[in-house]
């Protein structure tokens, strides 16, 4: 026996493109139902991203989620580029008419919108399981899953597939449907969160012979720092003394920086791959972020193209139920493919010019010092950096 519930949108994982979905369809009167398979502890402590772009906050801020964010996020008005020991400052503000970003943890934006969601008293289930879509080329789309000991059925109008990249929504297309865009890089990240103060107040994206190195943060209090590794690193590789000495190494400057150790807090490898899946819709499911595309991290745009993502679904959906048209929903798609796929060339662009890439490429490696000095002596050069850092305006 399965237990039927119904909703006008039913929403596949509590990422952030579920819940900004979630809270922006809130708002418009929407009723939506989401799914997440994990706990709410597990979704609330998982450490990713942390550059929010400007337009991110001002979304979060307009819509009434954004109180704890202005008071604990650290406002970046530049970035600095460092390499051949010296840094060299990009800033944001002046080239892009004032803008800036913020930086304040993926899991604290998540912390955040639970939170006003469960006192809305607005249904987000944790801990599903065997979630699984029928019907999605048809009317009533379903949604199946297993809560409490209970088989369910969440009959809807539309599926949002926020399930991220090892999601279930997206296997519910047939074969042919989506065409898949991919390009996979040769290293990996490894990230550590450290119970120590920020040894910049700004970001520091590093290119050294050894490596890249980035210099993030998340309070006063804790840095966050990345390596550039091999893919096939296991953690086991990198004991703390490790990561440490090459963070050193890579991040030295010829006027002597000194970068502040902590205890590590948490350590993580992340994979460098560039997907794009086209169309973003089939039926009525239409999926969104990293269930749809994915960003090597170092333009620190796939949060922020999945909150783009659902602020375009979200519009659609709204026109949906007040005049019946499915317009606007219909190019959702094609709306939300041109800024990730600006997002993806700038993601690679940045990937591309700040790795080390494997062998003795002697003529790559000019190529790369020469664009880093370039960006960083241009005014035309160093806005396009800015621009795209901050993010293009939304819509
Ligand atoms: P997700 O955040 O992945 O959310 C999807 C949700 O769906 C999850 O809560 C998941 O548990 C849930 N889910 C999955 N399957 C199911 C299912 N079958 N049923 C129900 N729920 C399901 N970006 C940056 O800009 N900078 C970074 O430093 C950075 N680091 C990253 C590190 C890691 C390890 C990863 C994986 C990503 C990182 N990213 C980073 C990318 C960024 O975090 C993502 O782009 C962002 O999380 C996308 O949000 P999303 O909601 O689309 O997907
Ligand atoms: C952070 C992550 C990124 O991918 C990036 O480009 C900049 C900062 C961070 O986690 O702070």
């Amino acid at each position: 026996m399965r237990t039927a519930m119904r909703t006008q949108v039913g929403i596949v994982g509590a990422g952030p493109a579920g819940l900004v979905l979630a809270h922006l369809l809130q708002r418009r009167g929407i009723e939506s139902v989401v799914l997440e398979n994990r706990s709410r502890d597990y979704v609330e402590k998982r450490v990713r991203a942390g550059v929010l772009e400007y337009g991110t906050v001002q979304l979060l801020t307009e819509t009434g989620v954004g109180d704890r964010l202005r008071r604990e996020g650290l406002v970046h008005t530049g970035v600095e580029l460092r390499f051949d020991g010296q840094g060299h400052r990009i800033p944001f503000d002046e080239l892009t008419g004032g803008r800036s970003i913020t930086v304040y943890g993926q899991q604290e934006v998540v912390k955040d919108l639970i939170r006003a969601r469960l006192e809305a008293g607005a249904p987000l289930l944790f801990g599903v399981a065997d979630v699984s879509l029928h019907g999605v080329d048809s009317p009533t789309p379903s949604i199946r899953f297993r809560a409490d000991g209970q088989d369910q059925e969440l009959q809807c109008d539309v599926i949002a597939g926020c399930d991220g990249f090892h999601g279930v929504s997206r296997d519910s297309v047939p074969a042919g449907v989506l065409t898949g865009y991919e390009r996979a890089y040769p290293f990996a990240w490894l990230g550590i969160l450290a119970k120590a103060p920020p040894s910049s107040e700004e970001l520091i994206y590093t290119y050294h012979e050894r490596g890249f190195a980035l210099h993030s943060m998340r309070s006063p209090q804790v840095t966050r720092l990345y390596l550039q590794c091999d893919p096939d690193d296991e953690l086991a590789a990198w004991p703390d003394e490790r990561i440490w000495d090459e963070l050193h190494a890579r991040l030295a400057t010829r006027d002597g920086f000194t970068l502040t150790e902590g205890p590590v807090l948490e350590k993580g490898i992340t994979g460098m791959r560039s997907v794009v899946l086209e169309p973003m819709q089939y039926g009525r499911l239409f999926l969104a972020g990293d269930a749809a595309h994915i960003v090597p991290a170092t333009g620190a745009k796939g949060l922020n193209l999945a909150v783009a993502d659902v602020w375009v679904l979200a519009r659609g959906l709204a026109e949906f139920y007040r005049t019946g048209s499915a317009a606007e929903l219909d190019r959702y798609s094609a709306t939300c493919l041109r800024r990730i796929w600006r997002g993806q060339h700038f993601s690679w662009w940045m990937t591309s010019m700040l790795h080390r890439f494997r062998g003795d490429d002697e003529f790559g490696h000019r190529l790369q010092l020469s664009q880093l000095a370039y960006v960083t002596s241009s005014r035309a050069a160093a806005t396009t950096l800015a621009e795209n850092y901050v993010g293009l305006p939304l819509g």
